[in-house]
């Protein structure tokens, strides 16, 4: 389909311009919402237009910075294209691309990490300042200015309401069988005049399949004609399918002892191998007519819809290796009928989440004896990613798992330690834990209990006399018996792998922790 198709409004054919001529018309020091979500659905001629600006304009001695909000993380045309100009003075809010990350962690970036749900929300209640631009892809645009979403829907919704200016990208190779798979939620309201979220099952639809925009503010429209940042995934190692086969008992255990439903509740699942390893053992599985309510769909939710395991999926983004999208592209109007995209305002929005009841799965970098689990934080100072939407779902979850393999960095790390080096669930939103060892199910227990159990089940056996040993000496020492924690020793178990003075020195690493 040419691009005189995907524009069909003829006030807007009228913007249709280069990338360069619509980056010349974003300010230095603007705040700028770009779509984009888990790789999908984000620009991709206009911010690298923008960084060539940026690297012309610094070459000339000119300062010229902006601050970059998304949906959550985008691609290396995007996040890595600004950064490695040093055009992002704020990141907000998630990523996870290399360059973004290290200059974070240098102090070079300042970056706000939030709860997806909340980001449309602080925009609207004025949290996070003026939004000066947005800079959105489109599928296509209709004869009266409707916008036909793209492979994310992210907070485009809230970008185009609150810019001054907008620019599209109509994206030619995002498949126009897109239309109608969206489900744009225009009723939320601010407090105090807030009603309730009229969605009740995974698969409602509530809103209209088209985002809305007022055509005087669209200043620009560009064509691209690429695919997203489609990476494919790790075929399920062992580590992935032991912690797939633990979640699988489990949840069929639930089910034995009436406390689940045959069918479950709504599944949201994380991202990375780890979680699609999970989908692949449910697909395999026991289970029919699962729904899933979700953030992001990854390849195996697709294989789960295909097969049947899966009736329905509702989530905010597509994140598909190149396999799986050419599947995509080749039976859009089966997913079409089983798959809704959201706004993430409402894909991750704690009353639905605590209404319908979701199996929130996310992984983690590690969790502390006590049930406490960092997913953001490396020793505690070096941000990975951002905390996404796992605290949306975990908190407001039926059933809150977070799982990760025992060890990381080749067995140099434990991922089970006496006290988290950063928090971002506390001990109160974790149900689960589970690893290759084993699954830890801390419903209804102290944190006591819940220490004795996590080290039994969880942690790698090369650990576990360590973290044994910390906890009973806690028990019998720490001035407080209800978490018996020894402070001093409890932070210099990261700090003995810091002064290793080497990331990836496993061995020396390894050795030293042994030693403890
Ligand atoms: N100490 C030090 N490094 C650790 C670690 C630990 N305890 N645990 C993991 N890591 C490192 C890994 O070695 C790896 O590093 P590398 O990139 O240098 O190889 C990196 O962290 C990622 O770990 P990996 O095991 O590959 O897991 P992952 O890709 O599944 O990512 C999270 C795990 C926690 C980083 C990721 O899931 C995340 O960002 N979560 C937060 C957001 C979220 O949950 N989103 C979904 C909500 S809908």
């Amino acid at each position: 389909m040419s691009l005189a198709d995907r524009v069909r409004n003829p006030i807007l054919k009228s913007r249709i311009m280069s990338a360069e001529a619509a980056a010349a018309l974003i300010p230095a020091g603007s705040n700028v919402g770009m779509s984009g979500f888990t790789g999908a659905g984000y620009p991709k001629a206009v911010p690298k237009a923008l960084a060539r600006r940026i690297e012309s304009l610094h070459a000339a001695g000119e300062a010229f910075r902006i601050g970059l909000w998304t949906g959550a993380s985008t691609a290396p045309e995007l996040d890595g294209a600004l950064a490695k100009v040093d055009g992002i003075e704020m990141r907000l809010p998630y990523q996870s691309d290399p360059t973004v990350r290290k200059q974070i962690n240098a102090g070079q970036m300042q970056y706000t990490d939030i709860h997806l749900s909340n980001v449309a929300q602080h925009v609207w209640f004025g949290f996070l300042g003026h939004l000066d631009v947005a800079v959105v892809e489109v599928a296509g645009i209709l004869p009266d200015g409707r916008l036909i979403p793209s492979s994310s829907v992210g907070n485009n919704k809230t970008w185009l309401d609150q810019a001054d200016k907008i620019i599209l990208e109509v994206n030619s190779m995002q498949n126009a069988g897109l239309e109608g798979m969206h489900d744009v939620y225009y009723g939320t309201q601010l407090p105090p005049h807030r009603l309730p979220i009229p969605l009740t099952q995974p698969g409602e639809r509530i809103g209209e399949a088209y985002l809305h925009c007022d055509l005087s503010k669209v200043i620009a429209v560009v064509e691209t004609h690429q695919p997203d940042r489609n990476s494919a995934f790790a075929a399920p190692d062992e580590i992935s399918q032991r912690i797939a086969g633990h979640i699988i008992d489990f949840l069929q255990q639930e089910v034995a002892r009436g406390r689940l439903p045959a069918e479950l509740l709504p599944l949201q699942s994380g991202v990375g191998n780890i979680a699609n390893a999970v989908l692949a053992g449910l697909d395999a599985g026991p289970f029919k007519n699962l729904t899933a309510y979700t953030e992001v769909l990854q390849d195996g939710m697709l294989d789960m819809l295909r097969s049947g395991t899966l009736s329905m999926a509702s989530a905010t983004a597509l994140s598909l290796s190149p396999k799986a999208m050419a599947d995509f592209n080749e039976r859009i109007d089966f997913y079409r009928e089983r798959i809704v995209l959201r706004p993430q305002e409402i894909s991750n929005h704690p009353e639905v989440i605590r209404r319908l009841g979701v199996i929130a799965m996310n992984a983690m970098i590690e969790a502390d004896i006590f049930g406490n689990v960092n997913s953001t934080h490396v020793m505690g100072s070096s941000i990975m990613n951002g905390i996404g939407g796992s605290g949306d779902f975990a908190r407001n979850a039926y059933l809150s798992i977070f799982m990760t393999p025992s060890v990381a960095k080749n067995g140099a790390v434990s991922c089970i330690v006496p006290m988290a080096s950063h928090v971002d669930h506390t001990e109160h939103d974790v149900q689960v834990i589970v690893t290759e060892q084993g699954l830890a199910d801390l419903r209804g227990l102290s944190p006591t209990q819940r220490a004795r159990l996590i080290v039994e089940k969880c942690a790698h056996p090369d650990y576990r006399p360590a973290l044994l040993d910390y906890f009973e000496r806690g028990l019998r020492d720490a001035p407080g018996k209800h978490t018996p924690h020894l402070i001093d020793e409890a932070l210099s178990w990261h700090s003995r792998y810091l002064e290793s003075g080497n990331m990836h020195a496993a061995d020396s690493l390894h050795a030293q922790l042994r030693l403890a």
